[in-house]
C-alpha cells in the first residue's frame, strides 16, 4: 500500500469511528457552526435552482444549508470518504425532508465528477485533510461552470482553536507525544491564510479572498466538553484507544482539567475559535 492510500485508509477509519459521536453531538456542533455554513453559502453565492457540490460533507454540512437555499429546482451533492458519516448525513437530510440532496461515498481527490456542471462548490473543515490540495483545486475547477465560486472554511492556527487543542494538547502531554504532525494533512494544515489564498491563486482561481470567522462552542461543563471530545475526535480517541484503560482515564481527566480555563461563572464552558473562509471564482 502506498503512503497516500495508507493515510486515506487511516483517515476513513478515523472518521467512520467518529460518526456515532458526531450523530450524538450534532446539535452542539450545529449550534456552533451553522453560522459558518451560512457564510460559505453566501460567499459561494448559492442561489435558487443551483447545482452545488459539498466536499467532505461529513454529517451533511454545509450541504443541508445549501439544499435549503437552492430549493426544489436545485440540487446538492455531498461527497465524503466515510460511509458512517454519510449515513448520519442521510438521516439528517431525511429528518428535515430535503429531497434535493444526494450523498456519494468516495475520495474527493480521486472520484470522477461531471465537467462544467456545478454553480458552486463549498467545503467546511475538510480541505485540510487532502493530500494534494493544489491538484484537487485544479481538478474541481473543471467541474465548476465558468464564473462559479468555491468557498471553503478551514481552521486557523492551533492557539486560536481551543475546541480542538485543549484536547490534543492535554492528551499529548499525558502520552508524551504530539498529535499534530506539521506538513501533514490534518486540522491545521491550511491555517496560514496567506498560504491558503496562494494555493487558490496558483490553482487558477480569480478574485481570491479570505476572512476570519468566529465559531463559539458551548458545553454544560468541563466534563461535558471532555465527553464531547471523546466522542467526536477522529485523532485523540483512536490514538488513545490502543492505550491501557488507566492511561485513557488519565488523559480524559487531563482534558477536563484543561477545559476549566474556559469556565464561565455558571460552570459552562465557552470556547471561541477562529476559522478562515476562503473564496475563489473559476
Ligand atoms: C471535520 S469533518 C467535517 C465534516 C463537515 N463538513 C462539517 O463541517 O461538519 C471532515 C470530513 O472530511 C472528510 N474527508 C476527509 N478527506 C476526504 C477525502 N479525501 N474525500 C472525501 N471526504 C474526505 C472526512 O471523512 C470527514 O467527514
Amino acid at each position: 500500500m502506498s503512503d497516500s492510500s495508507h493515510f486515506k485508509a487511516q483517515l476513513r477509519e478515523g472518521w467512520n469511528g467518529a460518526a456515532v459521536g458526531w450523530r450524538l453531538w450534532a446539535e452542539t456542533l450545529e449550534v456552533a457552526a451553522q453560522g459558518l455554513s451560512n457564510r460559505l453559502v453566501e460567499l459561494a453565492q448559492v442561489k435558487e435552482g443551483d447545482h452545488v457540490l459539498d466536499i467532505g460533507t461529513g454529517i451533511g454540512e454545509p450541504a443541508i444549508t445549501a439544499a435549503r437555499k437552492v430549493g426544489p429546482n436545485g440540487r446538492v451533492l455531498g461527497v465524503d470518504l466515510s460511509r458512517e458519516m454519510l449515513a448520519v448525513a442521510r438521516e439528517r437530510a431525511k429528518a428535515v425532508q430535503l429531497q434535493n440532496i444526494g450523498f456519494r461515498e468516495g475520495d474527493i481527490e480521486n472520484i470522477i465528477l461531471p465537467s462544467s456542471h456545478f454553480n458552486a462548490v463549498i467545503a467546511r473543515w475538510s480541505l485540510m485533510f487532502l493530500v494534494n490540495v493544489h491538484d484537487f483545486l485544479v481538478k474541481v475547477q473543471k467541474t465548476m461552470i465558468p464564473g462559479a465560486r468555491f468557498a471553503a472554511a478551514v481552521w486557523s492556527e492551533p492557539a486560536k482553536v481551543p475546541v480542538i487543542t485543549v484536547t490534543t494538547n492535554a492528551v499529548a502531554s499525558v502520552l508524551n507525544q504530539s498529535l499534530h504532525t506539521s506538513g501533514m494533512p490534518g486540522p491545521f494544515a491550511l491555517s496560514d491564510s496567506l498560504a491558503l489564498e496562494q494555493v487558490f491563486n496558483k490553482a487558477g482561481y480569480r478574485d481570491v479572498k479570505s476572512e476570519r470567522f468566529e465559531v463559539t462552542f458551548q458545553f454544560k461543563s468541563a466534563r461535558d466538553y471532555a465527553n464531547y471530545s471523546q466522542s467526536v475526535s477522529a485523532l485523540a480517541r483512536p490514538m488513545l484507544s490502543t492505550k491501557p484503560a488507566d492511561v485513557q482515564e488519565q488523559a480524559w481527566n487531563a482534558v477536563e482539567k484543561a477545559a476549566k480555563q474556559y469556565e464561565s461563572s455558571t460552570g459552562s464552558i465557552i470556547m471561541k475559535n477562529q476559522a478562515i473562509c476562503v473564496v475563489g471564482t473559476r
